[in-house]
């Protein structure tokens, strides 16, 4: 793909040398706004849901998409999704509690959680939210959670770890038998026989082998697993299931030499096989789910962020930012690549090597390593691109930086969805003994 082509596929273009998001012109956001700023387009959001469920709808109507909100939780982005018909995976009580306050029915929610805690179960309980249990031993926990608040046991589901991971870091891998996530192929039939036994008359199941997924084929091991173990449990119990979530981990193309997933890859790895075995007929019609995170927002949010010293040590060039990875920890933690590019192309040859480093007080605060860029100045903005997963959701007050604000921008307009931190955030909770004060 053309190098502009894959910006235009990210609502990024050069007008009149001058960086546009979603149409609106960046240098003028951020000396409205001020950077850092996160600034994401309701447009793409929408665009890139839309994209998806007309992949899966393509094969199989009985499909719902459940956002992993933990790659962006902010109201504004539930809203649209919830508008667009996308229903939820939320990882906490905290997730749950924050899809209930954006107006999202307890029935689109699946909670998958991991090490629950019984409070954990009794929320969810109370707030009639469907858990995907991660272990045999949570079973019996979540049954007295039940008797004790008098509810009906209807519908449960555990998370199966197919033993096949993948992933664009090992710590994003959650597949493998030495990885804490599900239960084993070997565990699996004693799980929904208890199950039975318990009383629950509905079952789903779930597995996600990971997270920045770009190439389809990884996904294929763990499904094949996946759909094998399925059939052994529908033949061994006899049971049917109401739906198969397949998870999440769809990546999206950060580097400019990256194509983007291969969605029609996926549908027949997926799906296609998924719709054979459900035609064969042995475990019912089940709903096909998938719980994207990163592919739903990430390409939606750039942040803007301002050059504030150009240091040459003589030995290398340096471009300090006011964002460091109290603003995106991706970097530092993964080591992850997000491509960074100038606002104002006023010098368009690529002739200096910089760093790209932000502000926080330790050496591993690079938000891009080496960097091929046009000659940049003090006081020039920069483009941080696909951050809208992962990137506030991750963000901290780390040096005692208050987090920055966010914005929604669509059709022309904007709409500030989070107002940035002030000082006083940063003390808001804490308490000085009486002998302190
Ligand atoms: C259970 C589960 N589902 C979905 C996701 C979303 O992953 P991604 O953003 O890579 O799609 C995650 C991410 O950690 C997860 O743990």
């Amino acid at each position: 793909m053309k190098y502009v082509d894959w910006l235009k596929e990210k609502g990024l273009e050069y007008r009149d040398g001058v960086l546009h998001f979603a149409d609106m012109n960046t240098i003028e956001i951020a000396e409205k706004f001020g950077t850092p700023i996160y600034i994401i387009s309701e447009e793409m959001i929408r665009s890139q849901y839309k994209k998806l469920k007309r992949i899966l709808d393509s094969e199989y109507k009985n499909n719902s998409i459940h956002y992993a909100m933990k790659a962006n939780s902010n109201l504004s982005i539930l809203k649209i999704l919830d508008s667009e018909g996308a229903c939820f995976d939320c990882t906490s009580t905290g997730e749950i509690h924050t899809c209930l306050k954006a107006g999202i029915s307890p029935s689109k929610i699946i909670y998958t959680g991991n090490m629950f805690t019984n409070d954990d179960f009794k929320f969810a309980v109370k707030n009639d939210i469907l858990v995907n249990l991660d272990s045999i031993s949570q079973l019996k926990r979540l049954v007295k959670i039940y008797d004790d608040l008098g509810k009906e046991k209807e519908i449960v589901s555990f998370r199966i770890n197919p033993e096949f991971g993948a992933g664009h870091h090992s710590h994003t891998i959650t597949a493998g038998k030495t990885i804490k996530f599900g239960i084993l192929d070997d565990q699996v039939i004693e799980a929904y026989s208890k199950a039975k036994e318990f009383g629950f008359k509905k079952f789903g199941t779930h597995i996600h082998i990971g997270s920045g997924i770009i190439n389809a084929y990884d996904f294929e091991k763990a499904i094949d697993k996946y759909l094998t173990i399925i059939m052994k449990l529908a033949d061994t119990l006899d049971i049917t299931f109401e739906f198969l979530d397949f998870g999440g981990g769809l990546g999206i193309p950060y580097r400019p030499e990256e194509d983007p997933l291969d969605l029609e890859l996926y549908k027949t790895i997926a799906l296609k096989k998924f719709k054979e075995l459900v035609e064969k007929g042995n475990f019912g019609e089940p709903e096909f789910i998938i719980e994207p995170g990163r592919y739903l927002s990430a390409e939606a949010c750039i942040i803007l962020t301002q050059i504030n010293t150009i240091k040459d040590n003589g030995f290398k060039m340096f471009a300090g930012t006011n964002t460091g990875f109290n603003t995106l920890l991706r970097p530092a933690m993964y080591g992850s690549y997000h491509h960074i590019i100038t606002c104002n192309k006023k010098n368009k040859e690529k002739i200096l090597t910089y760093d790209i480093v932000g502000p926080i007080c330790e050496s591993g605060d690079i938000i891009g390593k080496e960097r091929k860029l046009p000659k940049l100045e003090e006081g020039d903005y920069l483009a941080i691109l696909d951050t809208g997963a992962y990137g506030f959701a991750m963000s901290s007050s780390y040096n005692s930086r208050p987090r920055p604000a966010e914005i929604l921008i669509d059709k022309g307009q904007v709409f500030k969805i989070r107002e940035a931190e002030t000082f006083e955030d940063l003390i808001r909770n804490q308490d000085i003994p009486e002998h302190l004060k």
